[in-house]
């Protein structure tokens, strides 16, 4: 497989992880570059549904080596609650996962900020998942963080780990928030220290001798274009670079050793957390909350439900360098009559072809819709594109040209076969 990237087009929750997991029978290894356990990806194998937060979803997979890269925020807890818990439903961990030295750590302050900083904005909130994952990345920036590599001196991480904790406890107190009790905290880290030793590498090296040996890499974007600190609807986004760039910078591996970018999109769009979303439509929510779809693997929040918007795919098509197209959740749209799919905005008596900087503009965007007819099918059955409904395939064309990329995968169900490869 050439070193493929994969990223979500809207703004997360595409089904990156039911891709990723089907694409990796091509790929040698699959990388995270960025995010934490912020993100949720759900892979049902057979009767089995796995839900995944920092490891890459090639752990279901014998013979596959997972990267968590530098670019990852880690929290060592939940590293470990995943690790105990994929072993548990008898998945092998062991030489197959490896952990970047150099990936920063989320900790227990950290989790705190996110919390009284989210409760100081009131209803200007973020909406974030309250995985501590903006202030970890805000300590990276600021040089003030600590990384896995860290955890392989329990005496100096100790005293790092008291130092850091005094200097949060007092902005804590000042926000008027609980402070972190050094025990049984710090025991408790020393703890999943010990655990996660073992995992622990520089996985820049690797991943550059895995390509030295020919072989093909599969980056796992978490998140989505929209959720981009530099590009995402700021100040409502996640704290990484969710885009493709994102992926060298998280991994190590330059821009030119990248063949391929594939960009994941639901059929319709959705978004979890506050900010703009012009394409939000009550009656889509109702109809695939009532199938009892669109809740957060995550937080277990219903996520917010719209139209297609083709003005933010197309943008994400450029931002990304998107070569290839995947399709999720058309089956989500199987008994919808009409179906109405956005191509531009107007905004202050002007039409727009590609969303304003601010989401401030942004939420005022009025979208300009073109209809579609539905195919009131179940569409699961298919195996091949010829056997969708006519009118199933002229949508997904559309979705395609609209966003200006070539449509490789259409996924109508969960499960690995429930996948036209075109
Ligand atoms: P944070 O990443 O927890 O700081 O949350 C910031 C914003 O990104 C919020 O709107 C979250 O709902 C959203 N977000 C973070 N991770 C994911 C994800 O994996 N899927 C969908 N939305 C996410
Ligand atoms: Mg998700």
């Amino acid at each position: 497989m050439a070193n493929t990237i994969l990223v979500g087009a809207q703004w997360g929750d595409e089904g990156k992880g039911k891709i990723i997991d089907y694409l990796t029978d091509e790929a040698d290894a699959v990388v995270r570059t960025q995010g934490g356990n912020n993100a949720g990806h759900t892979i049902v194998h057979g009767k089995r549904k796995f839900v995944l937060h920092l490891i890459p979803s090639g752990i279901l997979r014998r013979g596959k080596t997972c990267v968590i890269a530098n670019g990852v925020v880690v929290d060592p807890l939940a590293l470990v609650a995943e690790i105990t818990g994929l072993r548990k439903q008898g998945i092998p961990v062991g030489k197959n996962l490896l952990l970047s030295d150099g990936a920063h750590l989320v900790m227990p302050w950290h989790h705190a900020l996110d919390e009284a900083r989210e409760q100081r904005k009131g209803k200007n909130k973020i909406g974030t998942t309250k995985r501590g994952i903006g202030p970890a990345y805000g300590d990276k920036a600021a040089r003030t963080g600590l990384r896995v590599g860290d955890l392989l001196d329990p005496k100096e991480f100790a005293e790092k780990f008291k130092a850091r904790q005094r200097e949060n406890n007092a902005v804590l107190r000042t926000m008027g928030a609980k402070p972190i009790p050094l025990q049984p905290s710090l025991r408790h880290y020393l703890a999943a220290a010990k655990t996660l030793r073992p995992f622990v590498t520089n996985t820049v090296v690797w991943l550059h001798g895995v390509m030295a040996r020919g072989r093909g890499l599969l980056f796992e974007g978490a998140q989505g274009t929209y959720l981009d600190l530099d590009h995402g609807t700021y100040p409502f986004v996640t704290s990484s670079n969710t885009t493709a760039g994102g992926a060298c910078t998280g991994s190590g591996v330059p821009p030119h050793r990248m063949d391929k970018v594939i960009g994941v999109m639901k059929a319709y769009t959705t978004r979890v957390g506050e900010g703009p979303f012009p394409t939000e439509n009550e009656d889509v929510s109702e109809l695939l909350h009532g199938m009892g779809r669109e809740y957060g693997a995550t937080t277990g929040r219903a996520r917010r439900c719209g139209w297609f918007d083709a003005v933010a795919t197309r943008y994400a098509a450029m931002i990304n360098g998107i070569d290839e197209l995947a399709i999720t959740n058309l089956d989500g749209l199987d008994h919808v009559p009409v179906i109405k799919v956005c191509t531009a905005y107007r905004l202050g008596g002007k039409t727009l072809k590609h969303p304003p900087t601010s989401a401030a503009d942004w939420a005022l965007c009025r979208p300009v819709y073109r209809t579609f007819r539905g195919w009131m099918k179940d569409t699961s059955k298919a195996r091949r594109f010829g056997q969708l409904p006519p009118a199933a395939r002229v949508y997904a064309k559309a979705l395609a040209e609209l966003t200006g990329a070539k449509l490789s995968i259409v996924s109508i169900g969960a499960a690995h076969d429930e996948t036209i490869r075109l």
